[in-house]
Protein backbone atom coordinates (compact mmCIF):
# COMPACT_ATOMS: atom_id res chain seq x y z
CA UNK A 1 0.00 0.00 0.00
CA UNK A 2 1.08 3.30 -1.00
CA UNK A 3 0.58 6.30 1.76
CA UNK A 4 -1.89 7.68 -0.98
CA UNK A 5 -4.03 4.74 -0.94
CA UNK A 6 -4.09 4.10 3.13
CA UNK A 7 -7.19 5.37 4.70
CA UNK A 8 -7.02 8.43 6.80
CA UNK A 9 -6.19 7.78 10.10
CA UNK A 10 -8.94 8.52 12.66
CA UNK A 11 -8.34 11.17 15.42
CA UNK A 12 -8.94 10.26 18.05
CA UNK A 13 -11.67 12.46 20.19
CA UNK A 14 -12.86 12.35 23.86
CA UNK A 15 -16.35 11.06 24.07
CA UNK A 16 -18.23 14.10 25.09
CA UNK A 17 -16.85 15.38 21.89
CA UNK A 18 -18.49 13.04 19.71
CA UNK A 19 -22.09 13.51 21.20
CA UNK A 20 -21.90 17.22 22.22
CA UNK A 21 -21.55 20.57 21.17
CA UNK A 22 -20.02 22.98 23.63
CA UNK A 23 -22.23 25.59 23.39
CA UNK A 24 -26.15 25.68 22.21
CA UNK A 25 -26.94 26.92 18.88
CA UNK A 26 -28.75 30.09 18.45
CA UNK A 27 -32.83 29.25 18.16
CA UNK A 28 -31.99 25.97 19.60
CA UNK A 29 -32.83 25.85 23.27
CA UNK A 30 -32.24 23.00 25.50
CA UNK A 31 -34.07 23.36 29.25
CA UNK A 32 -31.66 23.12 31.98
CA UNK A 33 -31.80 20.18 34.32
CA UNK A 34 -35.01 18.87 32.80
CA UNK A 35 -34.70 15.65 34.04
CA UNK A 36 -33.95 16.21 37.88
CA UNK A 37 -37.35 18.86 37.79
CA UNK A 38 -39.17 15.75 36.72
CA UNK A 39 -37.54 13.46 39.35
CA UNK A 40 -38.49 15.95 41.66
CA UNK A 41 -42.13 17.11 40.90
CA UNK A 42 -43.06 14.05 39.09
CA UNK A 43 -46.00 15.13 37.48
CA UNK A 44 -48.49 14.16 36.18
CA UNK A 45 -52.10 13.68 34.19
CA UNK A 46 -54.85 15.88 35.35
CA UNK A 47 -52.59 18.06 38.22
CA UNK A 48 -52.55 22.21 38.29
CA UNK A 49 -48.77 23.27 37.94
CA UNK A 50 -47.03 26.41 37.64
CA UNK A 51 -44.04 27.10 35.53
CA UNK A 52 -43.35 30.57 37.16
CA UNK A 53 -40.62 31.40 34.75
CA UNK A 54 -42.03 30.21 31.03
CA UNK A 55 -39.15 31.58 29.16
CA UNK A 56 -38.90 29.73 25.74
CA UNK A 57 -40.89 27.04 26.98
CA UNK A 58 -38.66 24.84 27.05
CA UNK A 59 -39.74 23.27 30.83
CA UNK A 60 -43.56 24.04 30.04
CA UNK A 61 -43.83 22.45 27.48
CA UNK A 62 -42.65 18.98 28.75
CA UNK A 63 -44.88 19.98 31.99
CA UNK A 64 -47.76 20.82 29.64
CA UNK A 65 -47.18 17.39 28.61
CA UNK A 66 -47.06 15.30 31.58
CA UNK A 67 -50.28 17.27 33.18
CA UNK A 68 -52.16 16.60 29.96
CA UNK A 69 -55.05 15.96 28.98
CA UNK A 70 -57.10 17.14 31.70
CA UNK A 71 -54.29 18.88 33.67
CA UNK A 72 -53.14 22.74 33.39
CA UNK A 73 -50.18 24.63 33.37
CA UNK A 74 -50.51 27.86 34.45
CA UNK A 75 -47.05 30.18 33.06
CA UNK A 76 -46.17 33.29 33.88
CA UNK A 77 -43.27 35.42 32.26
CA UNK A 78 -41.82 39.53 32.85
CA UNK A 79 -40.60 39.21 29.31
CA UNK A 80 -43.39 39.98 27.18
CA UNK A 81 -42.02 38.99 23.61
CA UNK A 82 -41.48 34.88 25.43
CA UNK A 83 -45.62 34.71 25.66
CA UNK A 84 -46.56 34.73 21.67
CA UNK A 85 -43.75 32.20 20.67
CA UNK A 86 -44.64 29.84 24.12
CA UNK A 87 -48.48 29.83 23.37
CA UNK A 88 -47.34 28.57 19.74
CA UNK A 89 -45.33 25.72 20.91
CA UNK A 90 -47.84 25.37 23.52
CA UNK A 91 -50.78 25.15 21.25
CA UNK A 92 -49.31 22.31 19.48
CA UNK A 93 -49.93 19.91 22.07
CA UNK A 94 -53.40 20.58 22.54
CA UNK A 95 -53.02 20.59 26.52
CA UNK A 96 -55.06 23.45 28.85
CA UNK A 97 -52.76 26.41 29.52
CA UNK A 98 -52.77 29.64 30.44
CA UNK A 99 -49.89 32.29 30.14
CA UNK A 100 -49.46 35.43 31.99
CA UNK A 101 -47.30 38.41 31.44
CA UNK A 102 -46.54 39.45 34.91
CA UNK A 103 -44.24 39.35 38.02
CA UNK A 104 -44.51 35.84 39.74
CA UNK A 105 -44.02 38.10 42.83
CA UNK A 106 -47.77 38.49 42.39
CA UNK A 107 -48.65 34.34 41.83
CA UNK A 108 -51.96 34.76 44.63
CA UNK A 109 -53.43 37.37 42.43
CA UNK A 110 -52.22 35.21 38.99
CA UNK A 111 -53.96 31.89 40.56
CA UNK A 112 -57.36 34.14 41.33
CA UNK A 113 -57.80 35.40 37.95
CA UNK A 114 -57.64 31.76 36.68
CA UNK A 115 -59.77 30.52 39.38
CA UNK A 116 -57.15 27.79 41.15
CA UNK A 117 -56.75 28.03 44.80
CA UNK A 118 -54.02 25.96 45.20
CA UNK A 119 -51.17 23.91 42.76
CA UNK A 120 -50.03 20.19 42.78
CA UNK A 121 -46.19 21.93 41.69
CA UNK A 122 -44.36 25.24 41.00
CA UNK A 123 -40.87 25.52 38.98
CA UNK A 124 -39.19 28.74 38.82
CA UNK A 125 -35.92 29.05 36.46
CA UNK A 126 -34.18 31.92 37.85
CA UNK A 127 -32.30 34.63 35.62
CA UNK A 128 -32.82 35.36 32.33
CA UNK A 129 -32.93 33.31 29.26
CA UNK A 130 -30.14 32.71 26.48
CA UNK A 131 -32.72 34.31 23.95
CA UNK A 132 -32.21 37.48 26.16
CA UNK A 133 -28.26 37.39 26.49
CA UNK A 134 -28.22 36.93 22.62
CA UNK A 135 -30.48 39.98 21.92
CA UNK A 136 -27.79 42.88 22.13
CA UNK A 137 -30.74 45.46 22.09
CA UNK A 138 -31.60 43.99 25.26
CA UNK A 139 -27.47 45.35 26.65
CA UNK A 140 -27.51 42.47 29.20
CA UNK A 141 -24.39 41.17 27.73
CA UNK A 142 -20.81 42.76 27.93
CA UNK A 143 -20.15 40.65 24.76
CA UNK A 144 -22.53 42.50 22.21
CA UNK A 145 -22.84 46.49 21.76
CA UNK A 146 -26.13 47.61 22.88
CA UNK A 147 -28.16 49.94 25.24
CA UNK A 148 -27.71 49.19 28.42
CA UNK A 149 -31.17 48.56 29.09
CA UNK A 150 -31.29 45.50 31.27
CA UNK A 151 -34.79 45.27 32.17
CA UNK A 152 -36.59 41.62 31.56
CA UNK A 153 -40.03 43.24 31.32
CA UNK A 154 -39.39 46.44 29.05
CA UNK A 155 -42.66 47.94 29.58
CA UNK A 156 -41.59 49.56 32.73
CA UNK A 157 -38.66 50.12 34.89
CA UNK A 158 -35.47 51.76 35.12
CA UNK A 159 -33.48 50.84 32.65
CA UNK A 160 -29.49 50.14 33.56
CA UNK A 161 -28.50 53.32 32.00
CA UNK A 162 -31.28 55.59 33.83
CA UNK A 163 -29.39 53.88 37.63
CA UNK A 164 -26.17 54.50 36.09
CA UNK A 165 -26.88 58.27 35.61
CA UNK A 166 -28.30 58.50 38.99
CA UNK A 167 -27.88 56.19 41.77
CA UNK A 168 -25.40 57.73 44.22
CA UNK A 169 -21.60 56.53 44.18
CA UNK A 170 -22.16 54.10 47.68
CA UNK A 171 -25.35 52.50 46.49
CA UNK A 172 -23.35 51.90 43.53
CA UNK A 173 -20.78 50.51 45.33
CA UNK A 174 -23.43 48.64 47.21
CA UNK A 175 -24.42 46.79 44.28
CA UNK A 176 -20.95 45.57 42.68
CA UNK A 177 -20.50 44.26 45.90
CA UNK A 178 -23.44 42.83 46.90
CA UNK A 179 -24.47 41.32 43.94
CA UNK A 180 -21.61 40.56 42.01
CA UNK A 181 -19.36 40.44 45.11
CA UNK A 182 -16.93 42.88 42.96
CA UNK A 183 -13.81 43.50 45.01
CA UNK A 184 -13.30 46.63 42.91
CA UNK A 185 -16.79 47.67 43.63
CA UNK A 186 -15.54 51.10 45.13
CA UNK A 187 -12.81 52.10 42.09
CA UNK A 188 -15.48 51.05 39.63
CA UNK A 189 -18.52 52.97 41.16
CA UNK A 190 -16.17 56.80 41.72
CA UNK A 191 -15.29 55.65 37.88
CA UNK A 192 -18.94 55.94 36.99
CA UNK A 193 -19.77 59.03 38.47
CA UNK A 194 -16.50 60.91 37.18
CA UNK A 195 -17.70 59.62 33.64
CA UNK A 196 -21.05 60.70 34.14
CA UNK A 197 -19.75 64.38 34.73
CA UNK A 198 -18.52 64.59 30.97
CA UNK A 199 -20.98 61.89 29.41
CA UNK A 200 -23.26 59.45 30.77
CA UNK A 201 -22.86 55.26 30.39
CA UNK A 202 -25.53 54.77 27.57
CA UNK A 203 -24.02 51.81 25.78
CA UNK A 204 -22.81 47.84 26.85
CA UNK A 205 -19.79 48.22 25.29
CA UNK A 206 -18.86 51.92 27.12
CA UNK A 207 -20.05 50.17 30.35
CA UNK A 208 -17.25 47.55 29.63
CA UNK A 209 -14.38 49.81 28.33
CA UNK A 210 -15.31 51.97 32.03
CA UNK A 211 -14.60 48.40 34.02
CA UNK A 212 -11.41 47.81 32.14
CA UNK A 213 -9.78 50.86 32.88
CA UNK A 214 -11.25 51.11 36.66
CA UNK A 215 -10.79 47.50 37.73
CA UNK A 216 -7.07 46.32 36.25
CA UNK A 217 -6.67 42.64 36.79
CA UNK A 218 -3.75 40.83 38.12
CA UNK A 219 -3.26 37.86 36.40
CA UNK A 220 -3.25 34.71 38.38
CA UNK A 221 -0.42 32.41 36.66
CA UNK A 222 -0.53 30.09 38.89
CA UNK A 223 -1.14 25.88 37.74
CA UNK A 224 -4.69 25.74 38.93
CA UNK A 225 -5.90 30.04 37.92
CA UNK A 226 -8.54 30.06 35.30
CA UNK A 227 -7.66 30.90 32.03
CA UNK A 228 -6.39 34.62 31.49
CA UNK A 229 -9.06 35.29 29.32
CA UNK A 230 -11.77 34.55 31.96
CA UNK A 231 -9.45 36.20 34.96
CA UNK A 232 -9.62 38.96 32.52
CA UNK A 233 -13.49 39.27 31.74
CA UNK A 234 -14.40 38.32 35.50
CA UNK A 235 -15.09 41.96 36.64
CA UNK A 236 -17.68 42.32 33.72
CA UNK A 237 -19.09 39.36 34.18
CA UNK A 238 -19.98 40.63 37.99
CA UNK A 239 -20.85 44.39 37.41
CA UNK A 240 -23.46 43.37 34.37
CA UNK A 241 -24.86 40.50 37.00
CA UNK A 242 -25.10 42.88 40.24
CA UNK A 243 -26.74 45.43 37.96
CA UNK A 244 -29.07 43.25 36.01
CA UNK A 245 -30.08 42.24 39.28
CA UNK A 246 -30.29 45.56 40.51
CA UNK A 247 -32.64 46.57 37.48
CA UNK A 248 -35.12 43.49 38.16
CA UNK A 249 -35.39 43.68 41.53
CA UNK A 250 -34.57 39.80 41.34
CA UNK A 251 -34.14 39.34 45.06
CA UNK A 252 -37.11 41.17 46.09
CA UNK A 253 -38.94 39.21 43.76
CA UNK A 254 -37.72 35.65 44.57
CA UNK A 255 -38.06 36.43 48.53
CA UNK A 256 -42.08 37.41 47.56
CA UNK A 257 -41.39 34.07 45.87
CA UNK A 258 -40.64 32.09 48.66
CA UNK A 259 -43.05 33.90 50.87
CA UNK A 260 -46.04 33.25 49.31
CA UNK A 261 -45.17 29.64 47.97
CA UNK A 262 -46.94 27.57 51.61
CA UNK A 263 -50.29 29.53 50.64
CA UNK A 264 -49.99 28.57 46.52
CA UNK A 265 -48.94 24.84 47.43
CA UNK A 266 -51.59 22.19 47.96
CA UNK A 267 -50.30 19.35 51.06
CA UNK A 268 -47.73 17.46 49.39
CA UNK A 269 -47.73 19.66 46.53
CA UNK A 270 -43.79 20.73 45.45
CA UNK A 271 -41.85 23.76 44.61
CA UNK A 272 -38.83 23.69 42.72
CA UNK A 273 -36.22 26.30 42.12
CA UNK A 274 -33.32 26.08 39.92
CA UNK A 275 -30.75 29.52 40.62
CA UNK A 276 -27.61 30.77 39.45
CA UNK A 277 -26.23 32.85 41.88
CA UNK A 278 -24.82 32.11 45.54
CA UNK A 279 -27.53 35.23 46.21
CA UNK A 280 -30.11 33.58 45.09
CA UNK A 281 -29.44 30.24 46.56
CA UNK A 282 -28.67 31.96 50.21
CA UNK A 283 -32.13 32.97 50.13
CA UNK A 284 -33.81 29.85 48.86
CA UNK A 285 -31.92 27.67 51.39
CA UNK A 286 -33.00 29.47 54.60
CA UNK A 287 -36.73 29.52 53.05
CA UNK A 288 -36.76 26.06 52.93
CA UNK A 289 -34.67 25.40 55.91
CA UNK A 290 -37.18 27.40 58.06
CA UNK A 291 -40.19 26.13 56.42
CA UNK A 292 -39.03 22.75 57.31
CA UNK A 293 -38.00 23.85 61.10
CA UNK A 294 -41.57 25.28 61.00
CA UNK A 295 -43.25 21.96 59.75
CA UNK A 296 -44.50 24.17 56.72
CA UNK A 297 -42.55 21.39 54.34
CA UNK A 298 -42.39 18.05 54.89
CA UNK A 299 -39.26 17.39 53.24
CA UNK A 300 -36.63 19.69 51.46
CA UNK A 301 -33.33 19.22 49.26
CA UNK A 302 -30.33 18.24 51.70
CA UNK A 303 -28.04 19.55 49.04
CA UNK A 304 -28.00 21.54 45.68
CA UNK A 305 -28.16 19.25 42.77
CA UNK A 306 -26.27 20.00 40.08
CA UNK A 307 -26.12 19.54 36.04
CA UNK A 308 -24.84 16.43 35.19
CA UNK A 309 -20.76 16.31 33.46
CA UNK A 310 -22.32 15.74 30.27
CA UNK A 311 -25.23 18.65 30.56
CA UNK A 312 -22.11 20.61 31.17
CA UNK A 313 -20.01 20.15 28.83
CA UNK A 314 -23.04 20.48 26.31
CA UNK A 315 -24.95 23.58 27.45
CA UNK A 316 -21.86 26.22 29.43
CA UNK A 317 -24.30 27.86 31.00
CA UNK A 318 -25.55 25.43 32.95
CA UNK A 319 -22.96 25.49 35.00
CA UNK A 320 -23.48 27.67 37.88
CA UNK A 321 -27.73 25.85 38.19
CA UNK A 322 -28.13 24.67 41.43
CA UNK A 323 -31.49 23.17 42.10
CA UNK A 324 -33.89 22.83 45.38
CA UNK A 325 -37.02 21.48 46.02
CA UNK A 326 -39.37 20.91 49.16
CA UNK A 327 -42.55 19.00 49.67
CA UNK A 328 -45.35 21.10 51.83
CA UNK A 329 -46.57 18.79 54.55
CA UNK A 330 -50.17 17.05 54.51
C1 LIG B 1 -33.85 30.99 32.59
S1 LIG B 1 -35.25 31.66 31.80
C2 LIG B 1 -36.43 30.37 31.84
C3 LIG B 1 -36.25 29.37 30.76
C4 LIG B 1 -37.36 28.34 30.71
N1 LIG B 1 -37.37 27.53 31.89
C5 LIG B 1 -37.21 27.48 29.48
O1 LIG B 1 -36.84 26.31 29.60
O2 LIG B 1 -37.47 27.96 28.37
C6 LIG B 1 -35.88 32.75 32.99
C7 LIG B 1 -37.10 33.50 32.52
O3 LIG B 1 -37.72 34.02 33.69
C8 LIG B 1 -38.21 35.31 33.43
N2 LIG B 1 -38.28 35.98 34.73
C9 LIG B 1 -37.26 36.41 35.51
N3 LIG B 1 -37.73 36.97 36.63
C10 LIG B 1 -39.09 36.85 36.59
C11 LIG B 1 -40.13 37.23 37.47
N4 LIG B 1 -39.89 37.87 38.63
N5 LIG B 1 -41.41 36.95 37.12
C12 LIG B 1 -41.68 36.32 35.94
N6 LIG B 1 -40.71 35.96 35.07
C13 LIG B 1 -39.44 36.21 35.37
C14 LIG B 1 -37.22 35.90 32.45
O4 LIG B 1 -37.83 36.92 31.68
C15 LIG B 1 -36.83 34.68 31.62
O5 LIG B 1 -37.62 34.58 30.46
Amino acid sequence: MTGMDEPPKKKHRPFWRKKYRRSTREGEHRPVLLAEVFAALNPKPGQTIVDATLGFAGHSLELLKAVSPDGLLIATDLDPGNIEPARLKLDATGGLFALHHSNFAGLPHILAAEGVECVDGLLADLGMSSMQVDDRTRGFSFMRDGPLDMRMDPTRGRTAADLLKTLPAEELAACFRDFGDEPQANAISAAIVEQRQVKPIERTKELRELIERAAPVLIDRTPKAPPERKQRLAPMARVFQALRILVNRELANLQQLLRVLPAVLKPGGTAVIISFHSGEDRLIKAAFRDGLRAGVYEAVAADPVRPAFEERRANPRSRSAKLRWCRKSL
